[in-house]
């Protein structure tokens, strides 16, 4: 890649930073595309999140993504908040657009194309989804538009509560919150059409950790697990064995990666580029500690 007088910056923030994935992916998807843009990582401790968002407009850096420990505590700092990325609390790209620093939050209209882009449409389905947390937020807030039926469950089951409660309020809709308790997973799989984990259960090093008894999946069931580290975890190898239709974590990585991309370079994302680049350096082992989207 030859930088230039002229190259623009994209980075991403947070902290612990040095396994993410983000500079592989973007930087293969601005080579194929012979833009002039560079992607790099940055470590950005919580006590410096300030001066580090003064320095992106000072070094006019064109666009950020946001990670941990830092998605809803970056909003403050930013001009405008798009309004999905409000409701959702938490803040994953932002894009300076000509000294205007614009949040937005791309995991959820990230995990919405994963599905649409595996066939799956949820216009009419009942969807389970496990976690509470921001990407589960940012996933719920798409799904719930889209699903006939949700059910949030939560290993803290009031945060489950809330954001269902929020939810109904925003779209009219019947949306329950509960605990991720054995008995109300397996009566909400009896009904499911589409389950998603978008808790860190079934993360690396954390491999055989699993919410889901194998007798408890069905064939027709799709299984979305954003947890990418492993590329298959415990649970996408479970519904695989049962004939149930999988989708993992890398997937999303790519279209929540592909919508910040867009964000900030305006052009369609090269999908196939990136996920090829993904998945040649992650077939190098699990050893990423980020795994998850
Ligand atoms: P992210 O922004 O990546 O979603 P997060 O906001 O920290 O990260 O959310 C992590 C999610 O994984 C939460 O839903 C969390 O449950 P709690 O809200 O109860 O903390 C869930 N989680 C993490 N470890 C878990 C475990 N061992 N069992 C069940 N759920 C777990």
């Amino acid at each position: 890649m030859e930088l230039s007088g002229k190259t623009k910056i994209c980075g991403v923030i947070g902290d612990p930073i040095e396994h993410t994935l983000s500079p592989i992916i973007q930087n293969a998807a601005f080579k194929s595309l012979a833009l002039d843009f560079v992607f790099v990582a940055f470590r950005v401790k919580r006590a410096e999140l300030r001066n580090a968002i003064s320095g992106m407009r000072s070094l006019g850096i064109l666009g950020l993504n946001v990670t941990m420990p830092h998605k809803s505590a970056v909003m403050k700092y930013l001009d405008k908040i798009d309004p999905t990325a409000a409701f959702i609390g938490a803040v994953n790209t932002i894009h300076n657009d000509d000294g205007k620093l614009i949040g937005f939050n791309t995991d959820g209209i990230g995990a919405l194309k994963t599905l649409e882009e595996n066939g799956v449409n949820l216009s009419g389905k009942k969807l389970l989804l496990f976690g509470a947390g921001g990407a589960a937020r940012a996933i719920a807030f798409y799904a719930a538009k889209e699903a006939e039926e949700l059910v949030i469950l939560n290993r803290t089951a009031e945060k489950a509560r809330r954001l269902a409660e929020s939810l109904q309020k925003k779209f009219c809709k019947r949306i329950v919150g509960n605990s991720l308790s054995k008995g109300f997973i397996r009566q909400n799989l009896q009904d499911s059409d589409v389950l998603i984990n978008a808790t860190s259960v079934g993360m690396y090093p954390n491999t055989s950790q699993n919410l889901v008894s194998s007798e408890w999946l069905k064939p027709d069931l799709c299984v979305m697990d954003i947890v990418y580290n492993p590329v298959e975890t415990r649970l996408v190898k479970n519904a695989k064995a049962v004939g149930a239709r999988v989708i993992g974590g890398i997937e999303m990585l790519i279209h929540q990666g592909a919508e910040s991309f867009e964000v900030w370079t305006g052009r369609s994302a090269p999908l196939k580029v990136m996920k090829e680049a993904l998945l040649d350096k992650l077939s190098g082992g699990e050893t990423s500690l980020d795994g998850k989207g």
